[in-house]
């Protein structure tokens, strides 16, 4: 075993994006953990506390948030031209914004 990190290098991705990714995947655990016990086990606590939809769109964003920074850390590990990486993370970026924010706000 090398002692190399088996996650990416905040100097290759940036620092900012980096702890974003970090912190929406463990923010994920929690709220996939809370997902799965209302919607497969019937914890409908939740419900009277008047967070339930609340809860719902931010794992909403986290998923998006956290998908997309995956996806943008891989595109920049390719070989393409800047321009190119450039393009198609801004495209992949402001699509899942629109869908997050027709969703919440639509
Ligand atoms: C164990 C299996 C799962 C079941 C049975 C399930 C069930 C559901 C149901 C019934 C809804 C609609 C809730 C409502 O509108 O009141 C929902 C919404 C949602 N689920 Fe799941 N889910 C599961 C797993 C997951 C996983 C693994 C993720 C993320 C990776 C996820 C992400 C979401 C999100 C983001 C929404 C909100 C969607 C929206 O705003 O349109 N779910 N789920
Ligand atoms: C329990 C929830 C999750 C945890 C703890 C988690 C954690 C992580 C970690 C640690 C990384 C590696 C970051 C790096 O190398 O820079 C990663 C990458 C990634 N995650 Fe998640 N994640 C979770 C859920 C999800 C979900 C629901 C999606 C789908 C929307 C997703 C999509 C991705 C993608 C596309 C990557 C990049 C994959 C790659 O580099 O090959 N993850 N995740």
């Amino acid at each position: 075993m090398s002692g190399a990190t088996a996650t990416r290098s905040p100097a290759t991705v940036g620092y900012a994006p980096w702890i974003l990714h970090r912190a929406t995947a463990v923010l994920l655990v929690l709220l996939l953990a809370v997902h799965v016990a209302v919607q497969v086990f019937g914890l409908t606590a939740l419900y009277g506390l008047g967070i339930y939809q609340p809860l719902l769109d931010l794992t909403l964003v986290a998923v998006f948030t956290h998908g997309f920074l995956g996806l943008r850390a891989t595109l920049l590990e390719t070989t393409w031209n800047r321009g190119a990486k450039r393009l198609v993370i801004w495209a992949l970026g402001v699509a899942f914004a629109a869908i997050v924010l027709v969703r919440i706000i639509g």
